[in-house]
């Protein structure tokens, strides 16, 4: 008999880079432990949406402004997700911010990625681009990448796993963001994955 998976869902808002690192980690068996099941976009044109349909996973679109609003939005996101009984949440490159209702109830069981070493350049304001410009513009000379749990404050939830990454001589914030997607993002983030499901399956 085919071994229990944990039943992974990741909502995306855009290209879906994160996403393709998980759907390919879990194809080369370096996630094992669980199987993304279900792909939400807050954005109908995400391309991530695509990278899904390819893969064979479920996807479904909730849109705030269809829904009527940040409650409504949020209580569609979780019945969707309660319906298919996920166990993991993954946030990859999702671009709204979720209620503390939201993160409560799912507390525990919601991860993110996000492209700098937090406590640097992260929290409200700080998402995609905007950080790796904000990283140049300070001069650091070391940034990178944090997975962590989310709860009501942005960027706020434990620590999960990080990995830095050099800032170079001439690095524009697009030179700087690929770098760190592929340094860092792209395999501390389906490492958290395995790792966490490996867990649940303990518990
Ligand atoms: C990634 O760099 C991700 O870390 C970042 O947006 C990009 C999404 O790319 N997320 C945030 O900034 C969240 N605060 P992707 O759609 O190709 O995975």
């Amino acid at each position: 008999m085919a071994e229990k998976k944990a039943r992974v869902a990741v909502l995306v808002s855009g290209g879906g880079t994160n996403l393709q690192a998980i759907l390919d980690a879990q194809r080369a068996g370096v996630i094992r432990s669980g199987e993304v099941v279900l792909v939400i976009s807050n954005k109908a044109d995400a391309y991530a949406l695509e990278r899904a349909r390819l893969a064979g996973v479920e996807t479904l679109t909730v849109l705030r402004g269809e829904c009527g609003g940040q409650e409504a939005f949020e209580r569609a996101v979780a019945q969707a997700l309660e319906e298919r009984q996920i166990d993991l949440i993954v946030l990859a490159g999702f671009m709204a911010i979720l209620s503390r209702w939201f993160t409560d109830r799912f507390a525990g069981k919601i991860i993110n990625v996000h492209p700098s070493l937090i406590p640097s350049f992260c929290g409200a304001g700080f998402y995609g681009l905007r950080v790796h410009e904000a990283a140049l513009r300070k001069g650091v000379k070391v940034t990178g990448a944090t997975v962590h749990f989310v709860n009501e404050i942005p960027d706020g939830g434990e620590i999960i796993m990080q990995k830095a990454v050099r800032v170079l001589p001439g690095d524009t914030p697009e030179r700087l963001q690929k770098r760190v997607m592929r340094q860092a993002e792209w395999k501390i983030l389906p490492q958290a994955v395995e790792t966490l499901c490996a867990r649940m399956k303990e518990e």
